[in-house]
């Protein structure tokens, strides 16, 4: 059995799928490894390092490509279109029919480039499909990455922001706590107030499911939400919000700007799967900040929550910045490598028989069906299915 883990193509990409640990493991459960060379530079792996482990390191990866089972990637293969994809090396179509292709696809931003995993015959799988179970939770690379790109985001506002983040009582006088307002609060959100709270702000936050405000409480900040019967509706099974009514949304833009114009920064990370995100910030409401406060956009990629911000870049609006990074896990690469690499370790373990060492997929179980998006030659995930195939 043989892994391959290329380089990321994308320019903004600075994570790789594997690590020395990883691979590792990988060979302990039968594998061979080959990394490309360069692929670790980024999360500061040097090829050396992977070598140690046991990997081949090649400095041309398309015939290793060529002879995987099992491909490892960050991001889509690098000739997708949109956002996901890079320049260069279409990993996908340098790998043999039948393969293994694990990553963070982002199929719905890209649906052809699953019709031409199909037409390959390669059995892909989009780890942000992953369903939000507990056998699931050591595979769940939407947590792991979302946990650092929440802490990542309070201190990328802590650098912009012109004051301290802490009550400070000193011999000249009182500075006052910086106030943070957290706006969407999954995995990024929780670990946002958690890092604001450790500064010493004074923290506060939303959300549309009820759900949350037992979670925010318990760290320590204060809940603020409009509170419907279509609230009681916001959540899915998966736990994911919905869109909200347009009535809603102006009950909650109201809350938002009452709440707003008394913050110091603000860190929004709401997003809808499937959907653009939320649209929580105006342009209006910025313009009733006051100067010198600071917006962290984490939902940029995804059309983001403020009106104003513009994805990789600082915007600065009357005063307020406004911060756009792309790819936030990416800003800290080593940690969410290892926690990515640990990720899809855990999600390859399942599919190996360790008595034969060879590749032995439950087709049935549901963290399979969630993520595969093509099979045998046919695109099986039902959200990528063309709309007349049903
Ligand atoms: P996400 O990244 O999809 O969204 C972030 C947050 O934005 C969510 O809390 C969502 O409710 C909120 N949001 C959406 N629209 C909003 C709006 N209009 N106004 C304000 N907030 C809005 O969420 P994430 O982080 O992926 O978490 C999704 C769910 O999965 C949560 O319920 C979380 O607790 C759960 N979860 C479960 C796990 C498990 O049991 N294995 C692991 C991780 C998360």
């Amino acid at each position: 059995m043989k892994i391959v883990v290329p380089k990321e193509r994308r320019s903004d990409e600075s994570r790789v799928a594997a690590t020395p640990e990883s691979v590792k493991k990988f060979i302990a459960l039968g594998f061979g490894v080959t990394v490309e060379s360069g692929a670790g530079a980024g999360a500061n792996i040097l090829d050396q390092d992977y070598a140690d482990a046991g990997a081949a390191v090649a400095d041309k990866i398309e015939g290793a490509l060529g002879e995987a089972d099992i491909v490892l990637k960050v991001r889509r293969p690098g000739a997708g279109s949109g956002n996901g994809g890079g320049k260069g090396l279409d990993e996908a179509a340098a790998m043999k029919k039948g393969a293994l292709l694990i990553g963070m696809l982002t199929p719905l931003e890209d649906l052809p480039q699953v019709e031409a995993y199909a037409k390959k015959g390669i059995d892909a799988f989009a780890l942000e499909f992953l369903p939000r179970i507990t056998r699931a939770q050591g595979m769940d690379v939407l947590s792991s990455q979302a946990n650092l790109a929440g802490y990542k985001s309070v201190l990328d506002a802590t650098a912009e922001f012109g004051r301290a983040m802490p009550m400070m009582m000193t011999a000249a006088g009182t500075i006052a706590p910086a106030k943070v307002m957290v706006l969407g609060v999954g995995v990024a959100g929780l670990q946002a107030i958690a890092t604001a709270k450790r500064l010493g702000a004074v923290v506060l936050a939303t959300d549309v499911r009820p759900a949350a405000k037992e979670q925010v409480e318990s760290l320590g900040a204060k809940f603020v939400m409009v509170e419907s019967d279509e609230t009681e509706q916001a959540e899915t099974a998966g736990g994911y919000a919905k869109e909200m009514s347009e009535d809603y949304k102006r009950k909650q833009a109201e809350l938002v700007r009452e709440t707003l114009r008394k913050q110091d920064i603000a860190i929004c990370t709401a997003l809808i799967p499937g959907r653009p995100a939320p649209r929580l910030i105006s342009a209006e409401m910025v313009g009733e900040m006051r100067p010198g406060s600071v917006i962290v956009d984490l939902a940029v990629e995804s059309g983001g929550n403020c009106e104003l911000s513009k994805p990789g870049e600082i915007v600065e609006v009357g005063g307020v910045k406004i911060i756009g990074h792309r790819n936030v896990p990416g800003r800290l690469a080593a940690d969410a490598s290892a926690l990515y690499a640990r990720n899809l370790l855990n999600f390859v373990t399942p599919l190996v028989d360790a008595e034969t060492k060879s590749l032995k997929i439950d087709w049935e179980d549901e963290i399979i069906t969630g993520t595969l998006l093509t099979r045998g030659g046919a695109v099986v995930h039902p959200s990528c299915k063309p709309a007349d195939a049903g």
